[in-house]
Protein backbone atom coordinates (compact mmCIF):
# COMPACT_ATOMS: atom_id res chain seq x y z
CA UNK A 1 0.00 0.00 0.00
CA UNK A 2 1.28 3.16 -0.47
CA UNK A 3 1.94 5.68 1.84
CA UNK A 4 1.79 9.73 2.27
CA UNK A 5 3.20 11.23 5.53
CA UNK A 6 1.21 14.56 6.36
CA UNK A 7 3.88 16.80 9.39
CA UNK A 8 1.90 18.91 10.81
CA UNK A 9 3.12 22.26 11.91
CA UNK A 10 1.08 25.07 11.47
CA UNK A 11 1.38 26.25 15.09
CA UNK A 12 2.43 30.18 16.00
CA UNK A 13 4.85 28.38 18.96
CA UNK A 14 3.87 32.02 20.55
CA UNK A 15 5.94 30.24 23.45
CA UNK A 16 8.83 29.99 21.96
CA UNK A 17 9.02 33.77 22.22
CA UNK A 18 11.02 34.03 19.11
CA UNK A 19 10.85 36.06 15.64
CA UNK A 20 12.21 32.69 13.95
CA UNK A 21 9.43 29.64 13.39
CA UNK A 22 9.06 27.14 16.02
CA UNK A 23 9.91 24.28 13.91
CA UNK A 24 13.51 25.82 12.58
CA UNK A 25 14.67 25.94 16.10
CA UNK A 26 17.56 23.45 16.59
CA UNK A 27 17.40 20.43 18.04
CA UNK A 28 21.31 18.67 18.20
CA UNK A 29 22.40 21.40 15.71
CA UNK A 30 19.42 20.66 13.19
CA UNK A 31 15.98 22.35 12.93
CA UNK A 32 13.28 20.55 14.56
CA UNK A 33 11.48 19.87 11.24
CA UNK A 34 14.01 18.72 9.50
CA UNK A 35 14.99 15.98 12.16
CA UNK A 36 10.73 15.06 11.24
CA UNK A 37 10.86 14.86 7.63
CA UNK A 38 14.63 12.46 7.98
CA UNK A 39 12.14 10.22 9.80
CA UNK A 40 9.57 10.76 7.43
CA UNK A 41 11.86 10.27 4.46
CA UNK A 42 12.90 7.23 5.95
CA UNK A 43 9.64 5.32 5.05
CA UNK A 44 10.34 5.98 1.64
CA UNK A 45 6.76 7.53 1.08
CA UNK A 46 5.08 8.44 -1.63
CA UNK A 47 4.76 11.84 -0.59
CA UNK A 48 5.08 14.11 1.99
CA UNK A 49 3.17 16.58 2.51
CA UNK A 50 3.73 19.72 5.22
CA UNK A 51 0.95 21.89 6.38
CA UNK A 52 2.41 25.54 7.61
CA UNK A 53 0.41 28.51 8.88
CA UNK A 54 0.70 32.38 8.15
CA UNK A 55 4.39 33.63 7.46
CA UNK A 56 5.45 29.78 6.16
CA UNK A 57 8.09 31.54 3.48
CA UNK A 58 10.82 31.12 6.30
CA UNK A 59 10.15 27.32 7.21
CA UNK A 60 9.84 26.70 3.21
CA UNK A 61 12.99 28.57 2.41
CA UNK A 62 15.17 27.37 4.94
CA UNK A 63 13.55 23.56 4.28
CA UNK A 64 12.60 23.40 0.59
CA UNK A 65 13.78 19.99 -0.70
CA UNK A 66 11.72 18.88 -3.86
CA UNK A 67 9.92 16.12 -2.34
CA UNK A 68 7.63 17.96 -0.08
CA UNK A 69 4.52 19.62 -0.98
CA UNK A 70 4.08 22.77 1.09
CA UNK A 71 0.37 23.25 2.34
CA UNK A 72 -0.35 26.16 3.75
CA UNK A 73 -3.58 26.17 6.81
CA UNK A 74 -4.33 30.15 6.61
CA UNK A 75 -6.18 29.48 10.22
CA UNK A 76 -5.83 26.92 12.57
CA UNK A 77 -8.70 25.19 13.28
CA UNK A 78 -7.67 22.31 14.61
CA UNK A 79 -5.94 19.55 13.47
CA UNK A 80 -8.34 17.78 11.55
CA UNK A 81 -8.99 20.82 9.69
CA UNK A 82 -4.95 20.94 9.53
CA UNK A 83 -5.24 17.23 8.08
CA UNK A 84 -7.94 18.48 5.70
CA UNK A 85 -6.27 20.95 3.79
CA UNK A 86 -3.57 18.59 3.00
CA UNK A 87 -5.92 15.83 1.77
CA UNK A 88 -6.53 17.03 -1.57
CA UNK A 89 -3.25 16.87 -2.48
CA UNK A 90 -2.39 13.13 -1.25
CA UNK A 91 -3.38 10.29 -3.64
CA UNK A 92 -1.90 7.55 -1.13
CA UNK A 93 -3.81 4.63 0.78
CA UNK A 94 -3.01 4.83 3.90
CA UNK A 95 -1.85 8.33 5.51
CA UNK A 96 0.77 8.80 8.95
CA UNK A 97 0.46 12.19 10.44
CA UNK A 98 3.38 13.44 12.16
CA UNK A 99 3.85 16.66 14.15
CA UNK A 100 7.04 19.23 13.41
CA UNK A 101 7.49 20.07 17.03
CA UNK A 102 7.87 16.00 17.86
CA UNK A 103 10.93 15.48 16.43
CA UNK A 104 12.48 12.59 17.60
CA UNK A 105 10.40 9.58 16.61
CA UNK A 106 12.49 6.66 15.27
CA UNK A 107 12.44 5.40 11.88
CA UNK A 108 11.96 2.16 13.31
CA UNK A 109 9.07 3.21 15.68
CA UNK A 110 7.31 4.50 12.34
CA UNK A 111 8.09 1.73 10.24
CA UNK A 112 6.51 -0.73 12.55
CA UNK A 113 4.08 1.85 12.98
CA UNK A 114 2.30 2.21 9.88
CA UNK A 115 2.85 -1.85 8.82
CA UNK A 116 -0.14 -1.67 11.27
CA UNK A 117 -2.38 -0.16 8.91
CA UNK A 118 -4.71 -1.21 5.80
CA UNK A 119 -8.10 -0.32 4.61
CA UNK A 120 -10.38 -1.66 7.62
CA UNK A 121 -7.40 -0.93 10.21
CA UNK A 122 -6.41 2.17 11.62
CA UNK A 123 -3.33 2.58 14.14
CA UNK A 124 -2.52 5.00 17.47
CA UNK A 125 0.37 5.47 19.17
CA UNK A 126 -0.15 6.04 22.89
CA UNK A 127 1.33 5.77 25.84
CA UNK A 128 0.49 5.13 29.65
CA UNK A 129 1.51 8.05 31.78
CA UNK A 130 1.91 8.44 35.86
CA UNK A 131 0.79 12.46 35.13
CA UNK A 132 -1.54 12.74 31.92
CA UNK A 133 -2.49 15.98 31.91
CA UNK A 134 -3.06 17.76 29.23
CA UNK A 135 -3.43 15.18 26.74
CA UNK A 136 -5.87 13.84 25.18
CA UNK A 137 -6.92 10.27 26.68
CA UNK A 138 -8.02 6.82 24.84
CA UNK A 139 -11.50 5.64 26.20
CA UNK A 140 -11.51 1.44 25.87
CA UNK A 141 -14.43 -0.04 26.18
CA UNK A 142 -15.13 -3.23 28.46
CA UNK A 143 -13.29 -5.79 26.18
CA UNK A 144 -10.26 -3.11 25.92
CA UNK A 145 -11.25 -2.40 22.10
CA UNK A 146 -10.25 1.39 21.74
CA UNK A 147 -13.69 3.76 20.98
CA UNK A 148 -12.53 7.20 20.99
CA UNK A 149 -10.03 9.56 22.28
CA UNK A 150 -11.45 12.75 24.57
CA UNK A 151 -9.42 15.92 24.90
CA UNK A 152 -8.61 17.13 28.39
CA UNK A 153 -10.59 20.36 28.28
CA UNK A 154 -13.80 17.86 26.78
CA UNK A 155 -13.49 14.45 29.53
CA UNK A 156 -15.15 14.40 32.38
CA UNK A 157 -13.53 13.32 35.84
CA UNK A 158 -13.48 9.86 35.09
CA UNK A 159 -12.23 10.07 32.12
CA UNK A 160 -9.29 11.92 33.46
CA UNK A 161 -8.11 9.61 35.21
CA UNK A 162 -7.61 7.61 32.63
CA UNK A 163 -3.96 7.26 31.95
CA UNK A 164 -3.18 5.99 28.32
CA UNK A 165 -2.63 9.49 26.35
CA UNK A 166 -2.85 9.59 22.66
CA UNK A 167 0.41 10.87 21.64
CA UNK A 168 -1.26 12.64 18.31
CA UNK A 169 0.83 10.09 15.78
CA UNK A 170 -1.62 7.92 14.00
CA UNK A 171 -2.03 6.27 10.57
CA UNK A 172 -5.06 5.54 8.58
CA UNK A 173 -6.40 4.80 5.02
CA UNK A 174 -6.77 7.50 3.14
CA UNK A 175 -10.42 6.30 2.32
CA UNK A 176 -11.63 7.19 5.93
CA UNK A 177 -10.14 10.38 6.21
CA UNK A 178 -12.01 11.34 3.17
CA UNK A 179 -15.02 10.24 4.98
CA UNK A 180 -14.42 11.24 8.50
CA UNK A 181 -13.09 14.54 8.12
CA UNK A 182 -15.98 16.44 6.56
CA UNK A 183 -18.07 15.59 9.46
CA UNK A 184 -15.91 16.74 11.99
CA UNK A 185 -17.28 19.30 14.40
CA UNK A 186 -15.81 22.10 15.87
CA UNK A 187 -18.63 21.92 18.52
CA UNK A 188 -16.17 21.10 21.57
CA UNK A 189 -14.40 22.63 24.71
CA UNK A 190 -11.99 24.15 22.28
CA UNK A 191 -14.09 24.92 19.15
CA UNK A 192 -11.77 23.26 16.97
CA UNK A 193 -11.83 20.70 14.22
CA UNK A 194 -10.16 17.62 15.79
CA UNK A 195 -8.06 15.23 14.29
CA UNK A 196 -8.54 12.75 17.39
CA UNK A 197 -12.73 12.45 16.61
CA UNK A 198 -11.78 10.35 13.62
CA UNK A 199 -10.82 7.49 15.61
CA UNK A 200 -14.86 7.09 17.31
CA UNK A 201 -16.03 7.44 13.79
CA UNK A 202 -13.73 4.46 12.81
CA UNK A 203 -14.39 2.22 15.83
CA UNK A 204 -18.29 3.05 14.71
CA UNK A 205 -17.82 2.06 11.32
CA UNK A 206 -16.14 -1.34 12.88
CA UNK A 207 -12.33 -0.68 12.02
CA UNK A 208 -9.98 -2.30 14.09
CA UNK A 209 -8.12 0.42 16.17
CA UNK A 210 -4.67 -0.93 16.84
CA UNK A 211 -2.25 0.94 19.46
CA UNK A 212 1.95 0.97 19.74
CA UNK A 213 3.96 2.21 21.85
CA UNK A 214 7.05 4.05 21.43
CA UNK A 215 10.36 2.11 22.85
CA UNK A 216 11.24 5.67 24.37
CA UNK A 217 9.20 8.58 25.91
CA UNK A 218 10.84 10.72 24.45
CA UNK A 219 10.34 9.46 21.15
CA UNK A 220 7.32 11.49 21.08
CA UNK A 221 7.86 14.29 23.46
CA UNK A 222 6.81 17.92 21.71
CA UNK A 223 7.77 20.98 22.30
CA UNK A 224 6.53 23.95 22.80
CA UNK A 225 8.96 26.22 24.92
CA UNK A 226 13.05 26.31 25.70
CA UNK A 227 12.80 24.77 28.48
CA UNK A 228 11.00 21.52 26.71
CA UNK A 229 13.96 22.18 23.65
CA UNK A 230 16.67 22.17 26.48
CA UNK A 231 15.15 18.72 28.09
CA UNK A 232 14.83 17.06 25.06
CA UNK A 233 18.66 17.88 23.63
CA UNK A 234 19.87 16.67 27.08
CA UNK A 235 17.64 13.41 26.70
CA UNK A 236 18.79 12.99 22.83
CA UNK A 237 22.45 13.86 23.78
CA UNK A 238 22.42 11.24 26.42
CA UNK A 239 20.66 8.74 24.21
CA UNK A 240 23.73 9.39 21.35
CA UNK A 241 26.58 9.17 23.78
CA UNK A 242 25.36 5.79 24.98
CA UNK A 243 24.74 4.41 21.53
CA UNK A 244 28.43 5.50 20.97
CA UNK A 245 29.69 3.73 24.43
CA UNK A 246 28.10 0.83 23.41
CA UNK A 247 29.70 0.98 20.10
CA UNK A 248 33.10 0.79 21.86
CA UNK A 249 34.07 4.31 22.52
CA UNK A 250 35.31 5.93 25.50
CA UNK A 251 33.37 9.31 26.39
CA UNK A 252 35.23 10.56 29.95
CA UNK A 253 32.14 12.22 30.80
CA UNK A 254 28.96 11.03 28.73
CA UNK A 255 26.71 14.43 29.81
CA UNK A 256 29.62 16.60 28.16
CA UNK A 257 29.60 15.41 24.71
CA UNK A 258 27.60 17.02 22.03
CA UNK A 259 26.74 15.21 18.75
CA UNK A 260 25.22 17.63 16.54
CA UNK A 261 24.93 15.81 13.37
CA UNK A 262 26.54 12.03 12.06
CA UNK A 263 29.53 10.93 13.78
CA UNK A 264 30.86 7.52 12.68
CA UNK A 265 33.23 6.23 15.56
CA UNK A 266 35.54 3.17 14.75
CA UNK A 267 36.06 1.53 17.86
CA UNK A 268 38.70 2.48 21.34
CA UNK A 269 38.26 5.92 20.06
CA UNK A 270 38.28 8.26 23.37
CA UNK A 271 36.75 11.48 23.52
CA UNK A 272 37.59 13.70 26.56
CA UNK A 273 35.08 16.38 27.95
CA UNK A 274 33.25 19.19 26.63
CA UNK A 275 33.76 17.74 22.92
CA UNK A 276 31.21 19.13 20.00
CA UNK A 277 30.92 16.85 16.71
CA UNK A 278 28.95 18.70 14.24
CA UNK A 279 27.95 17.90 10.50
CA UNK A 280 29.25 14.58 9.54
CA UNK A 281 32.34 13.46 11.39
CA UNK A 282 34.43 10.19 11.23
CA UNK A 283 36.88 9.26 13.71
CA UNK A 284 38.99 6.16 12.91
CA UNK A 285 40.22 3.66 15.55
CA UNK A 286 42.39 4.70 18.85
CA UNK A 287 41.54 8.68 17.99
CA UNK A 288 41.91 10.89 21.35
CA UNK A 289 39.92 13.93 21.13
CA UNK A 290 41.09 16.24 24.09
CA UNK A 291 39.24 18.47 26.08
CA UNK A 292 36.85 21.27 24.63
CA UNK A 293 37.60 20.84 21.16
CA UNK A 294 34.90 21.44 18.29
CA UNK A 295 35.15 19.32 15.12
CA UNK A 296 32.67 19.86 12.47
CA UNK A 297 32.80 17.76 8.87
CA UNK A 298 35.96 16.48 9.66
CA UNK A 299 37.62 12.84 9.34
CA UNK A 300 40.28 12.15 11.38
CA UNK A 301 42.91 9.03 10.83
CA UNK A 302 43.73 6.21 13.28
CA UNK A 303 45.67 7.04 16.17
CA UNK A 304 46.14 10.53 15.79
CA UNK A 305 45.47 12.72 19.03
CA UNK A 306 43.85 15.74 18.55
CA UNK A 307 44.70 17.75 22.10
CA UNK A 308 42.76 20.38 23.63
CA UNK A 309 41.38 23.66 23.16
CA UNK A 310 41.54 23.00 19.20
CA UNK A 311 38.65 24.07 16.14
CA UNK A 312 38.45 21.82 13.13
CA UNK A 313 36.62 22.48 10.25
CA UNK A 314 35.97 20.86 6.94
CA UNK A 315 39.63 19.25 7.52
CA UNK A 316 41.03 15.83 6.74
CA UNK A 317 43.50 14.24 9.35
CA UNK A 318 45.85 11.22 8.15
CA UNK A 319 46.75 8.71 10.68
CA UNK A 320 49.40 9.66 13.66
CA UNK A 321 48.82 13.25 13.56
CA UNK A 322 49.14 15.49 16.83
CA UNK A 323 47.23 18.40 16.25
CA UNK A 324 46.80 21.09 19.05
CA UNK A 325 46.32 22.10 21.87
CA UNK A 326 45.17 25.31 20.22
CA UNK A 327 45.19 24.43 16.74
CA UNK A 328 42.57 25.71 14.21
CA UNK A 329 42.60 23.94 10.92
CA UNK A 330 40.24 25.78 8.98
CA UNK A 331 38.23 24.62 5.37
CA UNK A 332 40.35 22.51 2.91
CA UNK A 333 43.36 21.99 5.61
CA UNK A 334 44.50 18.16 5.03
CA UNK A 335 47.32 16.48 6.96
CA UNK A 336 48.86 13.38 5.45
CA UNK A 337 50.13 10.95 8.62
CA UNK A 338 52.35 12.03 11.09
CA UNK A 339 52.26 15.91 10.74
CA UNK A 340 52.24 18.07 13.55
CA UNK A 341 50.30 21.38 13.70
CA UNK A 342 50.99 22.80 17.28
CA UNK A 343 49.65 25.89 19.78
CA UNK A 344 48.37 28.55 18.08
CA UNK A 345 48.91 27.27 14.54
CA UNK A 346 46.01 28.71 11.70
CA UNK A 347 45.57 26.43 8.30
CA UNK A 348 43.54 27.29 5.53
CA UNK A 349 42.97 25.61 2.08
CA UNK A 350 46.75 23.78 3.32
CA UNK A 351 48.36 20.11 2.76
CA UNK A 352 50.33 19.60 5.29
CA UNK A 353 52.94 16.18 3.71
CA UNK A 354 53.61 13.25 5.37
CA UNK A 355 56.08 14.03 9.26
CA UNK A 356 56.15 17.25 8.23
CA UNK A 357 55.14 19.92 11.02
CA UNK A 358 53.86 23.60 12.13
CA UNK A 359 54.40 23.15 15.62
CA UNK A 360 53.85 26.90 16.72
CA UNK A 361 52.26 30.07 16.06
CA UNK A 362 51.81 29.88 12.09
CA UNK A 363 49.27 31.06 9.31
CA UNK A 364 49.42 28.64 6.78
CA UNK A 365 46.72 29.75 3.46
CA UNK A 366 46.40 28.13 0.18
CA UNK A 367 49.53 26.74 1.23
CA UNK A 368 51.34 23.11 -0.27
CA UNK A 369 53.93 21.45 2.03
CA UNK A 370 55.72 18.42 1.01
CA UNK A 371 57.18 15.74 3.56
CA UNK A 372 59.42 16.30 6.46
CA UNK A 373 59.11 19.92 6.15
CA UNK A 374 60.17 21.89 9.81
CA UNK A 375 58.31 25.66 9.58
CA UNK A 376 59.30 27.44 12.50
CA UNK A 377 57.60 29.37 14.82
CA UNK A 378 55.99 32.25 14.20
CA UNK A 379 56.17 31.77 10.11
CA UNK A 380 52.94 33.50 8.16
CA UNK A 381 52.24 32.92 4.54
CA UNK A 382 51.13 36.06 3.24
CA UNK A 383 48.65 34.45 0.59
CA UNK A 384 46.26 37.56 0.41
CA UNK A 385 47.18 40.91 -1.36
CA UNK A 386 44.01 42.77 -0.25
CA UNK A 387 42.08 41.12 -3.33
CA UNK A 388 43.32 38.07 -4.87
CA UNK A 389 44.79 34.47 -3.43
CA UNK A 390 48.08 33.30 -4.04
CA UNK A 391 49.61 29.80 -3.49
CA UNK A 392 52.53 29.19 -1.54
CA UNK A 393 54.74 25.55 -2.18
CA UNK A 394 57.27 23.97 0.06
CA UNK A 395 59.02 21.24 -1.07
CA UNK A 396 60.18 17.82 0.56
CA UNK A 397 62.64 18.55 3.59
CA UNK A 398 62.44 22.41 3.67
CA UNK A 399 63.24 23.89 6.41
CA UNK A 400 61.92 27.50 6.98
CA UNK A 401 63.61 29.58 10.20
CA UNK A 402 61.29 31.60 12.97
CA UNK A 403 59.15 34.73 12.50
CA UNK A 404 59.27 34.54 8.14
CA UNK A 405 56.98 35.63 6.11
CA UNK A 406 56.63 33.77 2.90
CA UNK A 407 55.27 36.62 0.33
CA UNK A 408 53.01 34.57 -2.26
CA UNK A 409 52.86 32.92 -4.75
CA UNK A 410 56.25 31.82 -3.69
CA UNK A 411 57.93 28.53 -4.19
CA UNK A 412 60.77 27.04 -2.16
CA UNK A 413 62.58 24.10 -3.69
CA UNK A 414 63.76 20.53 -2.30
CA UNK A 415 65.46 20.81 0.99
CA UNK A 416 65.60 24.35 0.76
CA UNK A 417 66.12 26.71 3.85
CA UNK A 418 64.80 30.35 4.35
CA UNK A 419 66.64 31.86 6.92
CA UNK A 420 64.98 33.01 10.55
CA UNK A 421 63.05 36.49 10.44
CA UNK A 422 63.30 36.84 6.54
CA UNK A 423 60.52 38.18 4.22
CA UNK A 424 60.84 35.90 1.66
CA UNK A 425 59.47 37.65 -2.11
CA UNK A 426 61.04 35.57 -4.64
CA UNK A 427 61.49 31.64 -5.30
CA UNK A 428 64.44 29.63 -3.82
CA UNK A 429 65.97 27.01 -5.51
CA UNK A 430 66.54 23.72 -3.93
CA UNK A 431 69.25 23.29 -1.50
CA UNK A 432 69.88 26.67 -1.51
CA UNK A 433 69.22 29.41 1.38
CA UNK A 434 67.26 32.08 1.21
CA UNK A 435 67.79 34.93 3.88
CA UNK A 436 65.94 38.36 3.71
CA UNK A 437 66.56 40.68 6.66
CA UNK A 438 68.45 43.48 7.46
CA UNK A 439 72.36 42.42 8.28
CA UNK A 440 73.60 42.32 11.51
CA UNK A 441 76.39 45.06 12.89
CA UNK A 442 77.59 45.08 16.22
CA UNK A 443 79.06 48.52 17.70
CA UNK A 444 81.91 47.54 20.08
CA UNK A 445 82.69 50.19 22.86
CA UNK A 446 78.75 51.12 22.85
CA UNK A 447 77.96 53.45 25.72
CA UNK A 448 74.13 53.27 27.23
CA UNK A 449 72.70 57.36 27.23
CA UNK A 450 72.90 58.32 31.08
CA UNK A 451 70.70 60.73 33.25
CA UNK A 452 71.62 64.31 32.79
CA UNK A 453 69.96 65.42 35.83
C1 LIG B 1 -3.12 17.09 20.32
C2 LIG B 1 -4.17 15.99 20.35
C3 LIG B 1 -4.14 15.31 21.70
C4 LIG B 1 -2.76 14.78 22.01
C5 LIG B 1 -1.75 15.89 21.89
C6 LIG B 1 -0.36 15.35 22.01
C7 LIG B 1 -5.95 16.80 18.90
C8 LIG B 1 -7.31 17.38 18.86
N1 LIG B 1 -5.46 16.57 20.12
O1 LIG B 1 -3.54 18.04 21.27
O2 LIG B 1 -5.08 14.26 21.73
O3 LIG B 1 -2.74 14.24 23.32
O4 LIG B 1 -1.85 16.54 20.60
O5 LIG B 1 0.54 16.42 22.08
O6 LIG B 1 -5.38 16.50 17.87
N2 LIG B 1 -1.66 22.14 14.45
C9 LIG B 1 -1.80 22.65 13.18
N3 LIG B 1 -2.94 23.27 12.84
C10 LIG B 1 -3.99 23.41 13.71
C11 LIG B 1 -3.83 22.90 15.00
C12 LIG B 1 -2.66 22.25 15.34
O7 LIG B 1 -0.88 22.54 12.36
O8 LIG B 1 -5.00 23.99 13.32
C13 LIG B 1 -0.41 21.46 14.82
C14 LIG B 1 0.34 22.25 15.88
O9 LIG B 1 1.32 23.06 15.27
C15 LIG B 1 0.98 21.17 16.72
C16 LIG B 1 0.07 19.97 16.54
O10 LIG B 1 -0.72 20.23 15.40
O11 LIG B 1 2.24 20.80 16.20
C17 LIG B 1 -0.78 19.68 17.75
O12 LIG B 1 -1.62 20.77 17.96
P1 LIG B 1 -2.04 21.24 19.40
O13 LIG B 1 -3.04 22.30 19.26
O14 LIG B 1 -0.84 21.50 20.21
O15 LIG B 1 -2.78 19.94 19.93
P2 LIG B 1 -2.90 19.52 21.43
O16 LIG B 1 -3.91 20.38 22.08
O17 LIG B 1 -1.58 19.39 22.05
CA1 LIG C 1 0.51 20.10 21.82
Amino acid sequence: MSLAVVILAAGKGTRMRSSLPKVLHPLAGRPMLEHVLDAARALSPQRICVVHGHGGEQVRERLDGNDIHWVEQAEQLGTGHAVGQALPVIEESRVLVLYGDVPLTRPETLKAFVELVDENRIALMTLEMDDPSGYGRIVRDADGKVQRNVEQKDATAEELAIREINTGILALPRSLLAEALPRLSSANAQGEYYLTDVIAMAAEAGMTIETARPDHEWEVDGINDRVQLARLERIWQRHQAETLMRQGVTLLDPARVDIRGTLECASDVTLDVNVILEGQVRIDSGVRIGPNTLLRNVRIGANTRVEANSVLEDAVVGEDCVVGPFARLRPGTELAESARVGNFVETKNTYVGPGSKLNHLTYAGDTRIGRDVNVGAGTITCNYDGVNKSATELEDGVFIGSNSSLVAPVHVGKGATVGAGSVITRDVAAGELGVARGRQRNISGWKRPENKD
